[in-house]
């Protein structure tokens, strides 16, 4: 048993935030930025009010993020500047809420900078570990849930462009990768009752929202929770009632498994033209002894055979991926199956990363950390110089193809130009002329980088 206090369940009274400023920094993954949208909306129902002014606030709040060491150390850097601020501004509560939260707990007070730790199943009682730091008990809230899916609450949304928003479909993971904390910090996998994914799917359309991500660590096993056998909503099913809410409400998702990304959800982003082609699925390694040691539960050869049943049944598919440099054990060859599958896939963009060991995985308990730093280092550098010609050779081809673009805002160079994405997902820079954000433009591709493609006006569509 945990000895920290769960408030939510004791039903503490009501706590009037009486209009205290709150600044929330986040770090992580889309799912961490989406839950600090979730604790701005139960903080605001509490009487609290939003800055995005760090030196005005009167709590401050970061979203952390443990998935690699470098993510914790960028936190302990931030509570550091935390420190010198209470010192200016007496009374300020520093909270620290998130994945570092729940894989830390008490030790997080020990540097005397935080007042109260909240993991992520935790956020109810926000309000209550706030007050009661206010009132000078420092508080520790880290209980994983079996059910909690914040499912009631409709997040306050703090991106500034009123067009994309991330709908969590559900939360946790039930899979057993090695190298990962997640399934420590978020606990098991539940699914977030449909009803309620559509309502607020609903209310962002209301809300002139032009494109909604679902969320999960493993969406391709969403399972509608309590239904019986014969109304079960797979992820396919949502995944088309998201789609059929309306034409023009574009619906993308993240992340695929391979073990679990069947074909019935290819058919369905088929057969809808607002369900983007993206499909991001991270494979890992290219090698079968790392794939297995890594305890992803496919090999390269099934991996590859759902590249090719993703490219026969959705023929312009963009695909990307995520990629582990220097894992437990990894020589040469494993190394060279990498940079061949990257090859073999085709990638349209990865996300690259070194191994880093996470205290109490399995990898940490039962594999040494056995490649060295620079041979980590060089690897994951071949990667990535690989992964740029693949992304550029992919950019290269949409060069003279006209796509509908979903402007996003001003792009960051100019404001006479804006920025979009493709279906594909790819960033476009084309001039605004009358355009705005939340419009369908259509780019024709004139010239491209690595990391970007450059348009003209084509004229605009209505989708
Ligand atoms: N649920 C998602 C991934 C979540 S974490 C999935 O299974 O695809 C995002 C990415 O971080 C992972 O895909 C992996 O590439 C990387 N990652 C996770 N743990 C890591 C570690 N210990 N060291 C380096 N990269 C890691
Ligand atoms: Fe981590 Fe694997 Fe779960 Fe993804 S599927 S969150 S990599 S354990
Ligand atoms: Fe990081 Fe937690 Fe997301 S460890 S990647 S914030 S699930």
């Amino acid at each position: 048993m945990e000895k920290e206090t769960n408030y939510a369940r004791f039903n503490a009274p009501a706590v009037d935030g009486r209009g205290q400023r709150l600044y929330i920094e986040t770090y992580g993954c889309q799912m961490n930025v989406n839950d600090s949208e979730v604790v701005a909306a139960i903080m605001q129902q509490a009487g609290f009010t939003m800055t995005d002014q760090m030196a005005e606030a009167d709590i401050i709040f970061a979203n952390t993020c443990s998935v690699r060491d470098n993510a914790e150390q960028r936190v302990w850097g931030r509570l550091d500047l935390f420190r010198q601020q209470k010192q200016r501004t007496p009374g300020l509560i520093v909270g620290v809420l998130g994945c570092m939260a729940e894989r830390l707990k008490e030790q997080l007070l020990e540097n005397g900078t935080v007042d109260l730790v909240a993991g992520p199943d935790a956020y109810r009682a926000l309000p209550q570990l706030v007050s009661a730091a206010g009132s000078g008990q420092r508080g520790v809230n880290t209980l994983l849930s079996r059910e909690e899916t914040y499912a009631d609450i409709s997040p306050v949304r703090m991106d500034k462009n009123g067009v994309t928003a991330f709908v969590s479909i559900m939360r946790g993971c039930n899979n057993a990768c090695a190298y990962c904390v997640v399934p420590y910090t978020r606990g098991a996998e539940r699914s977030r009752p449909s009803q309620t994914i559509l309502r607020e799917v609903r209310m962002l359309l209301e809300n002139g929202y032009r494109e909604v991500t679902l969320l999960g660590q493993n969406v391709n096993s969403y399972c509608e929770p309590g239904a019986a056998e014969s109304q079960t909503v797979t992820f396919a099913r949502l995944l088309e009632r998201v789609a059929l809410e309306d034409p023009s409400l574009r619906v993308r998702f993240s992340t695929s498994h391979p073990k679990d990304m069947h074909n019935d959800v290819l058919y369905t982003i088929a057969m809808y033209p607002n369900i983007c082609n993206h499909i991001h699925l991270p494979v890992q390694s290219g090698s079968n002894r790392m794939l297995e040691k890594m305890r992803r539960g496919y090999s390269r050869e099934h991996y590859m055979e759902r590249i090719a049943k993703i490219r026969e049944i959705i023929p312009e598919c963009a695909v990307t991926t995520d990629l582990i440099a220097g894992f437990c054990g990894e020589t040469d060859d494993d190394h060279a199956q990498t940079l061949s599958l990257m090859r073999e896939a085709a990638y349209d963009a990865a996300f690259m990363f070194r191994y880093s060991e996470r205290p109490d995985t399995k990898a940490a308990r039962h594999y040494p950390d056995d490649v060295s730093a620079d041979v980590k280092t060089r690897r994951l550098n071949e990667i990535i110089a690989l992964q740029n010609q693949l992304s550029l050779a992919s950019n290269r081809r949409d060069v003279g193809k006209t796509f509908t673009v979903l402007a996003e805002g001003n792009s960051k160079r100019s404001d006479a130009f804006l920025f979009g994405r493709t279906s594909h997902s790819k960033v476009v820079v084309f001039p605004k002329a009358e355009f705005k954000a939340g419009d369908y433009v259509a780019v024709k591709i004139t010239s491209c980088t690595s990391a970007t493609l450059i348009g003209e006006l084509a004229g605009m569509k209505n989708v």
